[in-house]
């Protein structure tokens, strides 16, 4: 069930991320649960925090215990099989932590476990209360950045895992070039063994500035390149959380998964929530605007030519386009398609129906020739080969 906007006045951003979270654990759960018998949820930064909903529907772990409420329903239902879900939820703030308490009772269907304290120490108590051969989602989505990852490193190691963390690179960005000892301790220890403080001064001192969008690369690729090596995640993808108002990213949702499902769901998710976000920014603007005219606007709801969705995927399309290209062998050589739209994906920001789209269109202007393409097909099968 995605979140009601109206419960979000003045934290618009945090729409656009329960959004993404509402589509990806109800899609996954759902799949996960058709295969596991123990589904857990960790939150270990719960909250809630500035929630305005009536019973958490705008919080992280409320979104979270509807979408494992529904897929264990649906599996009841389906297939007679129980699952059990389980959240185990962190929260170190006394307040927040006596508010979260009020949940149990909401979701009497679902193991939930809460503990007090710091997410990090408690990393040994949580891997223990996961129950064996569980599938285990891991949201970690604090106010900064304190994430010692060598300490989570056995957590979100863990087989049957994926990865949710919010990076939040606008005030990361913002501290990184500070001198204090305790900012500087908290980046390595949230970016440990990457050369993104290298890579961040070779811009600085480079006469064409290439302004935030070149940093955030940087730091994106190292936390990114951390997940992979503490977790041992092949793919680990980025979406971009922009300021209500403003044209800059504010947030990265960072996301490690080892399964091509989890590859394909995230780009729907992502893309999802990226026109959820045009929508909202969109209305934003036009009331600003209004307000400042103090007449209706007459182009309330009309593009204001700087929607960031469809400017995005337009050139991530084409980055796909041309990496699918490039993976793709000249004959008599030839590939799987099923071995490349993953890889795909893995880097470029388009679903996989588009790009079976882009795939056909190429196989049309004679740039890729599938061998087994059978008569009436649109898009290829994974099992047809490909060559250029
Ligand atoms: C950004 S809020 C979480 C919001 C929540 N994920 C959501 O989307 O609804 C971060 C929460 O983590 C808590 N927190 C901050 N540092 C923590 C730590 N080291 N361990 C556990 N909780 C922490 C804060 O008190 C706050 O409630």
């Amino acid at each position: 069930m995605r979140p009601h906007l109206s419960n979000y006045a003045g934290r618009e951003q945090a729409y656009v991320k329960h959004h993404f979270l509402a589509d990806y654990v109800e899609r996954l759960v759902f799949k996960v649960a058709s295969v596991y018998r123990d589904v857990v949820y960790i939150d270990g930064f719960s909250g809630p925090w500035k929630d305005q909903g009536q019973s958490f529907e705008d919080t992280s772990f409320g979104i979270a215990l509807e979408a494992l409420r529904r897929a264990k329903a649906e599996w009841k239902r389906i297939k007679g099989v129980d699952v059990t879900m389980t959240a185990l939820l962190v929260e170190r703030d006394p307040e927040a932590y006596r508010r979260l308490l009020e949940v149990i009772p909401l979701y009497p269907d679902i193991r939930i476990k809460t503990f007090s304290g710091e997410f990090v120490p408690l990393v040994d108590d949580l891997i223990k209360t996961i129950p064996p051969g569980a599938f285990t989602f891991v949201l970690m989505d604090p106010k900064g950045w304190k994430i010692d990852m060598s300490a989570v490193a056995p957590l979100i190691g863990r087989s049957n895992t994926e990865v949710v963390l919010n990076f939040m690179f606008d005030f990361i960005n913002r501290f990184a070039m500070m001198d204090q000892p305790a900012i500087q301790a908290g980046l390595d220890a949230l970016l440990p063994a990457t050369d993104w403080r290298k890579q961040l001064a070779e811009l600085a001192a480079d006469p064409m500035d290439r302004g935030a969008n070149a940093r955030k690369d940087v730091l994106v690729s190292a936390i990114s390149e951390v997940i992979a090596r503490l977790g041992r995640y092949p793919h680990v993808m980025e979406t971009p959380v922009l300021y209500p108002t403003k044209d800059r990213t504010f947030y990265s949702l960072i996301y490690a998964t080892r399964s091509d499902v989890g590859i394909e769901v995230f780009r729907e998710c992502q893309h999802d929530a990226l026109k959820a976000q045009d929508l909202v920014r969109d209305q934003l603007k036009a009331d600003k605007r209004a307000q400042a005219t103090l007449m209706d606007d007459m182009f309330a709801g009309t593009p204001t030519g700087n929607e960031f969705a469809a400017k995005w995927m337009a050139e991530q399309e084409v980055a796909a386009r041309a990496a699918l290209i490039a993976m793709i062998p000249e004959g008599p050589a030839s590939v799987r398609y099923g071995d490349v739209w993953p890889a795909v994906l893995a880097k470029h920001g388009v679903r996989r129906r588009r790009l079976a789209r882009l795939a056909a269109e190429l196989r049309a202007s004679g740039t890729l020739k599938f061998l087994d393409w059978a008569q009436r097909k649109q898009v290829p099968d994974d099992d047809y080969r490909v060559q250029r």
